[in-house]
């Protein structure tokens, strides 16, 4: 644990997470509605044929002081009607340009915010509209991101009934000390009874989202609560490094004064959990995502389809190209991002307007689809293999080389620690190596560039 500790320590270095390429920092506000609509079009030709549906609700009753997330706190019904009117429009006038009679969804997402606040009528109207103008594939998988304080029986059973197979519940940390501190509502339901309730409503996966390095915090504390995790047995877990970003959000400075753990502490918090999970029976899923061995995700990883989106990781049957509605939402194409306007009342008049609501995004070249590539590789299955990859892309192994910047010397330092090895033109990346993925990622990354760019620790 001593070596695992001080290896995460030396590569903890500023860099993308990676959860694009090119990262959402080269989005840029010369890509504009009439791009993303042209791009729309094509991706029925281009990339693959399953869609994917984001549904963005920024709506939170009260705000929790450590959240990074686009959020607004609660709206009258009014706004709320008015905005969920703007995602049906959305969804209506991106649905002119793809073909819905044979493309199928494999995959729908509701993120936030929190989408179980708002009123049942509310979610029941998108859903409805989702289900009538697109064919939703059998295996579908159809999620939702919960805030357990508003999750009662009979919210439960309503979710199930609309369509919903997967829930995320945002946990945090089950004690209530650290609940209060950070400003979070408790959970409606005792986590026992709701996890039973879910499970007998028959959804098909949970998911618990936990944050470690908020105050009153410490190794002990977020350990028992990683017990009593793994004794509920959710099917996938996340535990969140706390991003203090308080540049951006302003609320963040209040948890400064009541004592934020040390990076020391947090690295702690950050192994030890790990290795009670992968103890208690989890495969640990890149840096920080966890999944018991029979799930999806777990099943993925073993057979290299992982894949991964803004949404999370997924595996590539069941995401496709993601169409995003709502405000902030990002639709992510074969070769485009288009990110929506984040705040939500010129959202709402955009889409009034002009039926979308593009505020920035990005066209990838040749050469960029070729790394990215390469990198979503690295980062989700921990493997490139460059023949492969010059197969797909039907270019020679040395022009791949020259696209990603590829030098030997650059990937020594991981060799020497047992990060990585090459074997016959593969890369292949060790467990510990998973744990820096950030890091290898960025030798195969021509456009990076840590010194300009505002990037958090890989760690
Ligand atoms: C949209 S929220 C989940 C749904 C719901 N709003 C809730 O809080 O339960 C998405 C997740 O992002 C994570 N998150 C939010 N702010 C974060 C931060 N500053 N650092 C790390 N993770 C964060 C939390 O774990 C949260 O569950
Ligand atoms: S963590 Fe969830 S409930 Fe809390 S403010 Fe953020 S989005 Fe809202």
């Amino acid at each position: 644990m001593k070596n695992l500790k001080q290896l995460l320590l030396k590569y903890n270095r500023p860099g993308p997470r990676y959860t694009s390429y090119p990262p959402a920092n080269f989005f840029h506000e010369k890509f504009t509605n009439s791009d993303l609509i042209s791009h729309l079009a094509t991706s029925n030709q281009n990339g693959s044929e399953n869609i994917s549906i984001y549904i963005h609700i920024p709506f939170c009753s009260q705000r929790c002081h450590f959240c990074g997330c686009n959020t607004t706190l609660f709206e009258s019904n009014e706004v709320i009607d008015r905005y969920i009117s703007c995602i049906i429009n959305e969804i209506k006038n991106f649905t002119i340009h793809l073909d819905t009679k044979k493309r199928k969804v494999t995959q729908v997402h509701w993120g936030g915010g929190t989408p179980n606040s708002i009123s049942r009528k509310f979610i029941s109207r998108v859903m409805d509209e989702i289900h009538n103008t697109f064919i939703i594939n059998e295996n579908a998988e159809i999620a939702i991101e919960c805030n357990p304080a508003y999750l009662a029986n009979d919210d439960i059973v309503f979710l199930r009934k609309s369509g919903f197979n997967r829930i995320s519940v945002g946990i945090q940390d089950f004690n209530p000390k650290v609940l209060d501190c950070v400003n979070r509502l408790h959970t409606k339901l005792p986590h026992k009874e709701l996890i039973t309730l879910i499970r007998e409503s028959g959804f098909t996966g949970v998911n618990y989202d936990f944050i470690y390095g908020l105050p009153h915090q410490t190794v002990e504390s977020f350990n028992e609560t990683i017990k009593q995790a793994i004794e509920l047995s959710p099917d996938r877990l996340v535990t969140f490094s706390y991003a203090h970003v308080p540049w951006v959000m302003g609320e963040q400075k209040k948890l400064e004064e009541k004592g934020l753990p040390s990076p020391e502490e947090k690295l702690s918090m950050f192994l030890s959990s790990m290795d009670l999970l992968i103890k208690g029976g989890y495969e640990q899923i890149g840096l920080d995502h966890y999944a018991k061995p029979t799930d999806d995700l777990a099943k993925a990883l073993r057979e290299k389809i992982l894949h991964r989106n803004f949404q999370g990781y997924c595996t590539k049957e069941t995401t496709g190209q993601v169409y995003g509605f709502g405000c902030s939402s990002i639709t992510q194409l074969w070769d485009a991002f288009s990110q929506n306007e984040k705040n939500l009342h010129k959202y709402i008049k955009r889409i009034e307007n002009d039926g979308f609501a593009v505020e920035r995004g990005y066209a990838l070249s040749f050469n960029e689809r070729v790394c990215k590539e390469v990198i979503n590789e690295t980062m989700c299955n921990g493997v490139v293999d460059f023949e492969a990859i010059v197969q797909q892309f039907s270019i020679t192994s040395s022009e791949l080389k020259s696209i990603i910047g590829y030098k030997e010397e650059k990937l020594q330092e991981f060799i020497d620690d047992n990060l990585l090895k090459i074997n016959n033109n593969k890369i292949e990346i060790t467990r510990e190596g998973m744990m820096i993925v950030r890091n290898i990622a960025m030798a195969f990354d021509p456009q990076l560039n840590t010194e300009g760019d505002k990037y958090s620790k890989t760690i």
